[in-house]
């Protein structure tokens, strides 16, 4: 439970009005009464986020998210209730009660975050020692000043096998949960540190705490692994994660770009020039959520890969990724195989950040990667080019960028861009499924329909949820009854009807959330008359009747006791009298 006030997270609320929190983070269109923008939650290609300055919620006509705006900072910025609260009290200027300041998470994983605390201190301190020194000379050697040194935390894992693991038995961690973090091995002698004899560059969550180590050899190993990771924990989740983020979303937002890099050595490399909206990838292949993440951080989003063949590909299948979330990146393309990190220490930040300021867009990109591979005098490789090309242009949701595309194309293959667009035309993807899925799309029957309309009318007036709770009404779908329950118990409390603080009343309830946005998406007319209610209401009771009806003669069929049977039949025909009189 949280310790604050439901005053308190009113206030906060109140004071950060949706509209202006939502379009500080993605652009959004007025239209009508409302506002449209693309949903940052799915892979959203066209606006179907509508956003109500009135009821103060968003609802996504196609993924179904919905929520006010405390729920929107939640899953934008990847933050819990309680941190969402913060960036909002921030964001309005309004101090914390001491409670909030106070309060720390009931995390279920407290234990193996204490770990990675307790073990980031350790190596950060070992740095610092006289044992430290070959490291800190490797460091400086690589031109790690301090400052940056202790801005990302390097720390070091001395030689010996077991200092860390005896800091940990000491403070008593469990030994099944030190397992679990990684840090801790075990072999036949007994326990014993996971990492030794490396630098260790901590990896951080979307949040910032520290959940998981790269450690890096220093010594010129040829044998041993450049880096070493620390193994995946219910903390620790490489797919979920993007290095630096936590420091790289504030600047990335404010400038609305965003660099990628590969590895954490170029982030930092870029760091010491003064770039910070920059974040790495740190050598795996983008999933879908990271892309999604990516996609919330800025407008602009530019691939800054190392400049050799490995790098070429990953800047390819990370365009595919972003593409297929709505995201058209640009990119940045090193030359003599360097890495940022290198091509900055090669030749300079003014030059680096001259070639940030030029990126290609994708497709031009992408061009010279079909070329690089193809003999264009020759007519089949040409045939291949203009198949290569076509096929990465249905990917493209910027009609400029494929418009200039084609006009490059046809000028190189000389074939007329009326015959290129008909070709792109027929190889063109069926529609996409997020357009088809619509929740609203399912065909609903008169009973549906009464339960929804029901329920929008509730959320709107006070009258409707009175007449609700006169008629003792029982929706025969699980997921709206849930919600009316919800409804008129929040009426009972605070005698009035708000969505968006009913909203903060389901805490994490999906199902609820889901349902709230369903019908809110229904988007009825804003007046209705008392008889639409009625009929409302009496749609329900015939589907309960009608059911009850069917049910019982279900059981009549299968009852053998002669009595229990009388009992049935009698219960029926109460049933129909009751029916009859409600058609009066
Ligand atoms: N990586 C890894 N394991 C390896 C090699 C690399 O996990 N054995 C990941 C690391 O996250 C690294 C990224 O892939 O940051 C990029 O690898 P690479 O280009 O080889 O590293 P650099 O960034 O060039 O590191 P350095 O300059 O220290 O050699
Ligand atoms: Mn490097």
């Amino acid at each position: 439970m949280s310790l604050i006030s439901p005053e308190e997270i009113n206030h906060i609320k109140e004071s950060n009005d949706i509209v202006e929190t939502i379009s500080k983070r993605i652009e959004l269109y007025p239209k009508g009464k409302n506002f449209f923008g693309v949903c940052p939650f799915h892979d959203d290609h066209s606006p179907s986020m509508s956003v109500s300055k009135e009821k103060q919620i968003y609802t996504c006509f196609s993924c179904g998210a919905t929520g006010n705006v405390i729920k929107f900072i939640e899953d934008y910025e990847n933050v819990s209730f309680m941190e969402a609260l913060k960036i909002l009290a921030d964001q309005a200027g309004i101090p914390l009660s001491r409670e909030m300041i106070q309060k720390k998470g009931n995390e279920k994983n407290e234990a193996l975050y204490e770990i990675y605390d307790v073990s980031f201190k350790f190596y950060h301190n070992n740095i610092n020692t006289a044992l430290g020194k070959p490291a800190k000379e490797y460091l400086k050697q690589r031109d790690i000043s301090e400052a940056i040194l202790k801005e990302f935390g390097i720390g070091l894992a001395l030689k010996k096998h077991d200092m860390l693991t005896k800091l940990l038995m000491n403070k008593k961690f469990d030994m099944n949960v030190l397992m679990k973090s990684g840090l801790v091995a075990r072999n036949e002698h007994g326990y014993l540190d996971s990492y030794y004899n490396r630098i260790m560059f901590p990896l951080w969550d979307l949040t910032g705490k520290v959940v998981g180590f790269s450690g890096r050899t220093y010594h010129g190993e040829k044998d041993a692994p450049k880096y070493i990771n620390s193994k995946e924990s219910e903390i620790f989740k490489k797919g979920e994660l993007l290095y630096n983020y936590h420091r790289a979303k504030e600047e990335a937002r404010k400038e609305n770009k965003v660099i990628i890099m590969e590895g954490f050595m170029d982030v930092i490399r870029a760091y010491t020039i003064g770039i910070k909206n920059v974040i790495a990838m740190m050598g795996t292949a983008v999933t879908r959520e990271q892309a999604l993440l990516i996609k919330r951080m800025a407008k602009e989003v530019i691939l800054c890969f190392d400049g050799d063949k490995a790098g070429e590909k990953a800047t390819l299948s990370c365009s595919e990724e972003l593409l297929k979330v709505g995201v058209t990146p640009k990119i940045v393309h090193l030359e003599e195989n360097l890495d940022p990190d290198e091509y900055i220490m090669k030749y300079g930040k003014e030059r680096f950040l001259g070639k940030l300021e030029n990126p290609l867009n994708v497709m031009d990109f992408k061009l010279s990667y079909f070329k690089k591979q193809k003999n264009l005098s020759s007519e089949q490789d040409v045939a291949k080019y203009v198949n290569d090309v076509l096929e990465e242009l249905t990917k493209i949701d910027d009609e400029i960028l494929r418009e200039l595309t084609l006009q490059k194309v046809s000028e190189e293959s000389r074939l007329e861009i009326g015959f290129l667009k008909e070709q792109l035309t027929t190889k063109k993807a069926p529609p996409k499924p997020t357009e088809t899925k619509k929740q609203t799309d399912r065909k609903l029957n008169k009973y549906d329909k009464a339960q929804m309309y029901l329920l929008y009318y509730m959320l709107q007036s006070k009258e409707v949820i009175r007449l609700y709770n006169k008629k003792i009404t029982f929706m025969p779908n699980e997921q709206y009854r849930n919600l009316a329950f919800h409804i008129s118990y929040y009426y009972k409390l605070y005698g009035d009807i708000n969505i968006s603080s009913l909203i903060d009343q389901f805490e994490d309830n999906r199902d609820l959330i889901r349902t709230l946005g369903e019908i809110e998406q229904l988007n009825l007319k804003e007046n209705y008359t008392i008889e639409e209610i009625n009929d409302y209401f009496n749609a329900i009771k015939e589907y309960n009747v009608k059911n009850g009806q069917a049910e019982l003669q279900k059981k009549l069929k299968e009852e053998r006791d002669t009595k229990e049977k009388v009992r049935i039949a009698n219960e029926i025909l109460a049933l129909k009298v009751r029916r009859e009189e409600n058609d009066k």
